[in-house]
């Protein structure tokens, strides 16, 4: 059976208000507070990177495991905003933590890659061929956003930040010492779900640089069109957000015999407040069952659901036997949910 804990983030190092943005686009706190429930985000420094992130929030996960950080035999991260086009932030990661040549996975399934590295860690360790990977959702955005009116209906909705855990068997994990604090909570991996649907791929997307165009994009043709910068459809993405978690909660729930009633919590994908809101409608979830971190925090992509999960460890007092749902929808699209015990 495999188990994931020590829950740590680490957020961009300058909390943006969006009183800040109306300074450098046509926007007000007014009309982003009410279409997507935001109201801060954090962006890095220039000069801090995906991996920094990454490293940072990967730290303190290791700082709450009870073993040595030489016990991690495998990194997944997940991320949309790699430091270089290549190689990934897996392998930088391994090289900034000091750890041996561990090997080190990258997924890019952007809003949804946290929920995919989850399911991958817990294949891979229920197959015995890992025992302890370090997990990492992490994106830094700030510095690739179109901070103009051009862009201004992406632009107020993204912030920095990584969030990371560790997946192992329980097996493993009970040869370590055992849980002392809330951030040391284990949960087990009930379930997990994941779709794709290619269709929507332009729905919400960054064409540049990609191998697609001459020279991977970066000539200042391509900039000036805008190009490098993420697009996005945001009325039917909204709508198929709703949809698609929706849609993967209610299966996971139903595979699993579990009622929304039963949830102590449903930890969301965070894109915007009212996606969630409507969502958790759907599913008949009261406002307590429902986590949210979307206004301090902004969309941080794969780092959404680990920061939350951070975040409700400090904040939600959790007992054995508590279920969990974690649900996400992102550009792919992609989708998929997860479920959570208390052990
Ligand atoms: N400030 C002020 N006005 C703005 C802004 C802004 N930042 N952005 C757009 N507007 C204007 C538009 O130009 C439009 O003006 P018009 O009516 O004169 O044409 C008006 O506001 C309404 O724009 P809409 O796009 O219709 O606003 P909507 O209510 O749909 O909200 C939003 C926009 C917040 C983007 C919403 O569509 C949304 O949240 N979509 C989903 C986002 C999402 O889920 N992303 C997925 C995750 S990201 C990932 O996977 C990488």
């Amino acid at each position: 059976m495999a188990t994931v804990h020590s829950f740590a983030r680490a957020l961009g190092e300058r909390c943006i208000t969006n009183d800040a943005l109306a300074m450098l686009m046509t926007t007000s706190d007014e009309w982003i507070v009410q279409r997507s429930g935001i109201k801060t985000r954090y962006w890095v420094d220039a000069g801090t990177t995906t991996s920094d992130l990454a490293l940072r929030s990967a730290q303190r996960t290791i700082s709450l495991l009870a073993a040595q950080a030489s016990s991690i035999d495998s990194i997944i991260v997940a991320t949309l905003s790699p430091d270089y086009y290549f190689p990934g932030v897996g392998v930088l990661l391994q090289q900034k933590l000091g750890l041996t040549t561990l090997p080190a996975f990258d997924i890019r399934q952007q809003c949804s890659g946290f929920l995919y590295g989850l399911e991958m860690a817990q294949a891979l360790v229920d197959s015995g061929k890992y025992k302890r990977i370090l997990l990492v959702g992490a994106e830094v955005h700030s510095n690739a956003l179109d901070i103009s009116d051009r862009g201004r209906d992406v632009a107020v909705l993204f912030g920095d930040g990584a969030g990371s855990c560790i997946v192992e068997s329980s097996s493993n994990q009970a040869n370590s010492e055992q849980p002392n604090s809330n951030h040391r909570v284990s949960f087990e991996i009930i379930d997990t779900e994941l779709h794709s649907e290619g269709a929507g791929a332009k729905e919400l997307w960054c064409e540049g640089p990609g191998s697609s165009l001459p020279h991977r994009a970066v000539t200042p043709e391509v900039f000036a069109t805008g190009r490098t910068f993420p697009q996005m459809n945001g009325r039917r993405v909204f709508e198929s957000a709703v949809r698609r978690m929706v849609e993967v909660s209610h299966s996971i729930l139903a595979r699993n015999g579990i009622a929304a009633s039963d949830l102590k919590l449903f930890v969301p994908h965070q894109a915007n407040l009212r996606i969630n809101l409507l969502v958790a409608e759907q599913l008949g979830l009261s406002s307590s069952q429902v986590f949210s971190t979307i206004e301090k925090y902004g969309n941080t992509t794969a780092a959404t659901i680990p920061i939350g999960m951070c975040d409700a460890l400090t904040e939600i007092e959790f007992v054995r036997g508590d279920l969990i749902l974690q649900a996400a929808f992102g550009s792919g699209y992609t989708w998929g949910a997860a479920l959570l015990k208390v052990l």
